[in-house]
């Protein structure tokens, strides 16, 4: 079939599953990067976009503001193409660039915030006051505001539609990165209406505060709620069994471990929940088909987690990662 527009290309995204032999399990991958923004994300964007249209809250020719980490912003740039609206989108420096070079070049307004903030810290609270700031100021515009827009989570029905159909309705658990919360409780609880004993486990970095335990900077981009930020109206905390943490460290060797012996290049948000699902395998806390979403690729990340020197000088190498890594899939 020959699609007239990207937006339909959004979706259709295909499965990978890698065996995990000791437990009689499979690491299902869900290839979301394959989105032509290359991230889950695209599909939420899109859904808040066509919402707010329905909604009469945003018109054809408006303005669309929001604050992103990158992916969102790259969804939203190629959401808003279609309906003649502008996209300005409020980043900080945390923001991998490749992600902010992808937004401009969709033609996306970029707007940092100003202070100064260390490469670890999310400016993130900086971010949500400019970006409702902006939507007051500018005429027609519209703060997408994903961390409290129920579109955030709806966006992915879709998702758990075809998780669904590729895997015969056989998920038994579910591992999500944890941000917004919006992946998180959109597919864990679109799951759960398919199969109620679907076990769901969100992972966020160690130093986020959304299941209660201190707050630190941290690396990972995306993902995570930092200290001084409120956790995001999305995020239904019934949908989810557990709540663990991962190091830096963990996420960002996996996903080199991952590259080098798939070759699929996954984002190290991705890397923290294939580390904690193969954990969870290897426990027994979990078994059977077991679900991770790769939200975003590898290719937005090479001159930060898959840089050796970026690594080594930020003290984030760990070869007991790799070795943990091999033992589990052995
Ligand atoms: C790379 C990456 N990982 C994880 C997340 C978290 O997803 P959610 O906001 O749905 O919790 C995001 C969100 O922007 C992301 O960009």
């Amino acid at each position: 079939m020959i699609h007239t527009r990207v937006s339909e290309l959004v979706g259709g995204t295909p499965m990978l599953g890698i065996p995990v032999r000791a437990k009689n399990s499979t690491l299902m991958l869900k290839i979301e990067k394959n989105n032509p923004g290359g991230s889950m994300k695209d599909r939420m964007a899109r859904s808040m976009i066509t919402s707010a249209l329905r909604s009469g809250r945003l018109k054809r020719g408006g303005v669309v503001v929001e604050s992103s980490s990158g992916n969102t912003g790259i969804g939203l740039a190629l959401a808003v193409m279609d309906f003649d609206i502008r996209f300005v989108a409020v980043v900080d420096r945390h923001a991998a660039q490749d992600k902010i070079e992808i937004m401009r070049a969709l033609g996306g307004e970029i707007r940092y915030v100003e202070g100064d903030y260390a490469e670890d810290e999310v400016a993130v609270v900086a971010r949500q006051c400019l970006a409702a700031e902006l939507a007051e100021s500018i005429p027609g515009a519209v703060f997408m505001n994903q961390s409290d827009n129920p579109a955030n989570p709806a966006g992915y029905a879709e998702l758990v539609r075809e998780v669904v159909a590729q895997t015969d309705g056989r998920i038994d658990a579910f591992v999500g990165c944890v941000g917004t919360g919006g992946s998180m409780t959109g597919i864990a609880r679109g799951l759960k209406e398919h199969n109620e004993w679907t076990v769901a486990i969100a992972v966020e970095p160690v130093g986020s505060i959304i299941f209660g335990r201190p707050g630190r900077p941290y690396y990972q981009s995306g993902t995570g709620t930092p200290q001084g930020d409120t956790v995001g109206q999305v995020l239904d905390y019934r949908s989810i069994d557990k709540g663990v943490q991962v190091t830096d460290s963990q996420a960002f060797e996996t996903a080199r471990y991952v590259a080098r012996h798939t070759g699929l290049l996954v984002g190290g948000s991705t890397g923290g929940a294939i580390y904690k699902a193969l954990e969870a395998i290897h426990t027994g806390f979990v078994s059977g088909n077991v679900l991770v979403v790769v939200v975003d690729g590898g290719e937005k990340y090479l001159h930060t987690i898959f840089n050796e020197q970026w690594l080594g000088e930020r003290g984030l190498l760990d070869p007991q990662v790799a070795a943990d890594l091999k033992r589990w899939l052995a």
